[in-house]
């Protein structure tokens, strides 16, 4: 029997494909067709494709040519699957021309001649569900962000209002786009927002712009009032709108597969998590900075973020130690006691320190060096050293790349969908930074 293997996203399966897995299952008497895998895709900036990878592999099972569909998730993989099932014939269309001649030493290669006029690609241009995306807030990284959109294919920019003018003018300019003074125009002009204010703002910008019908991204943490945040949740669901916690670092690649790997068991169960997020920024006058800039209200999302995502909100306990330059919090410094396990955070604004985090568990330890929140690294840890795992998965740009597209896929979309990320975690956060705001703390 000759088996042959091939490997494609198949997004939005179109005839291309259908005669691409039709030759190829010719070569042979038995098809494996090898489907990437989402995380995959976004490792190797694929960042467009349209659907999740469950409905591609039944797309593809769907069209009854192949004997068998594996899922493929990281690079190297191809030499892998070739010997584990015993592979003759591994094939590809021909825009790959030369790209696998490698795998001849494991067995033969053939380039298939590649259907014209039709690709996934023209199919998502053609589908464009465009998002049109305003910007609410002049602070950083509101410009990052509207550069970042350019390599999100599905959302486009439409313009720029609230801040301070100058500087949103002066964004607007670099950018290519306009600053829009009147807000009515401003949501005229748009379906979506991405929102970065301060965060004694964020409640009135949300709620607005949700009255207004308008999917809305803010940068987390997103409120300060547990009771606003659940406000805000109701009124978003009840508009069947988008309302998104925007913490890049949710979605890079190393972040979500360290997510994976805690979750399967790989430390055993996680008894102890130590976050630390500081930044000492040149040209910055910390005496006189406003209260709801200090380093918990700014850093508080990163750092509840991993917390809150393995241990889960429902701490028992909390102790917070802060020091203070006037109202502003330089140094925060907290401990949440849960049943079993407890988690330390540490934000600080205007000192600096080692930015890590580490995730103990019962049978080793997760050690992700600085900047943990930009990471593309972390090692698994055990007592014998030499088991050490080191993990590696790149991102592109900036990173924020990823958060917009997740937010833009979301749009539209039913319920479970739309929702996943807004709820628990955001109330959590709005809880304890109310708690904080109310002078619920030790001063040292
Ligand atoms: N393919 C083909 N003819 C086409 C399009 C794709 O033979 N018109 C082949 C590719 O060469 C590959 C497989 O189908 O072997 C899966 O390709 P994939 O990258 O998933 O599809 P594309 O349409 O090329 O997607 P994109 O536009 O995102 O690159």
């Amino acid at each position: 029997m000759v088996k042959v293997i091939t490997y494609g996203t198949y997004d939005m399966l179109h005839y291309g494909h259908i005669n691409l897995l039709r030759n190829a299952r010719e070569l042979g008497d038995y098809l494996i067709v090898g489907v990437t895998s989402d995380a995959f895709d976004r490792s190797r900036g694929k960042l467009n494709v349209r659907q999740p990878l469950l409905e591609r592999v039944e797309a593809v099972r769907a069209t009854g040519l192949a004997d068998e569909i594996i899922v493929e998730e990281y690079e190297g993989q191809k030499i892998e699957d070739i010997q584990k099932y015993g592979v003759d014939i591994f094939t590809v269309g021909s825009d790959w021309v030369g790209k696998f001649d490698y795998l001849n030493e494991f067995c033969k290669v053939v380039y298939l001649p590649r259907t014209e006029g039709v690709s996934s690609t023209e199919i998502r241009k053609n589908t464009n569900v465009t998002v049109r995306m305003g910007f609410i807030g002049t602070r950083n990284p509101a410009q990052r962000m509207i550069r970042e959109c350019e390599y999100v294919m599905s959302i486009e920019v439409a313009g720029i209002t609230g801040g301070d003018a100058e500087e949103g003018k002066k964004i607007a300019q670099e950018c290519g786009t306009e600053y829009i003074e009147d807000r009515e125009v401003f949501y005229e002009k748009c379906d979506s927002v991405y929102i970065v204010d301060r965060i004694d703002s964020h409640y009135d910008l949300v709620m607005d712009a949700l009255r207004h019908g308008k999917n809305v991204m803010c940068e987390g943490p997103v409120f300060i009032r547990r009771k606003e945040a659940e406000e805000a949740i109701a009124l978003a669901k009840e508009k069947g709108l988008v309302l998104f916690d925007a913490i890049k670092t949710r979605f890079f690649p190393a972040y979500q597969h360290l997510l994976l790997l805690i979750e399967s068991g790989r430390i055993g169960e996680v008894k102890d998590i130590d976050v630390t997020f500081s930044q000492k920024l040149a040209h910055v006058d910390y005496e006189n900075l406003n209260k709801f800039e200090g380093s918990l209200y700014d850093l508080g999302g990163y750092l509840f973020l991993p917390i809150f995502q393995m241990l889960g909100t429902d701490y028992k306990e909390k102790q917070i130690f802060t020091s203070r330059k006037n109202d502003f919090d330089v140094l925060t410094k907290g401990i949440l006691r849960y049943d079993g396990a407890v988690a330390s955070f540490t934000a600080g604004l205007g000192v600096k320190t080692e930015g890590q985090l580490i995730i103990t568990g019962t049978e080793g330890y997760v050690y992700v060096p600085a900047p943990w929140w930009r990471t593309d690294y972390f090692e698994i840890r055990y007592e014998d050293l030499r088991k050490t795992q080191k993990y590696f998965w790149s991102y592109d740009g900036e990173g924020f790349r990823y958060e917009l597209l997740e937010f833009a896929t979301r749009i539209g979309n039913p319920e479970e969908v739309r929702d996943q990320y807004i709820g628990n975690e955001t109330v959590a956060i709005a809880g304890l930074l109310e708690d904080f705001c109310e002078g619920v703390y030790h001063e040292f």
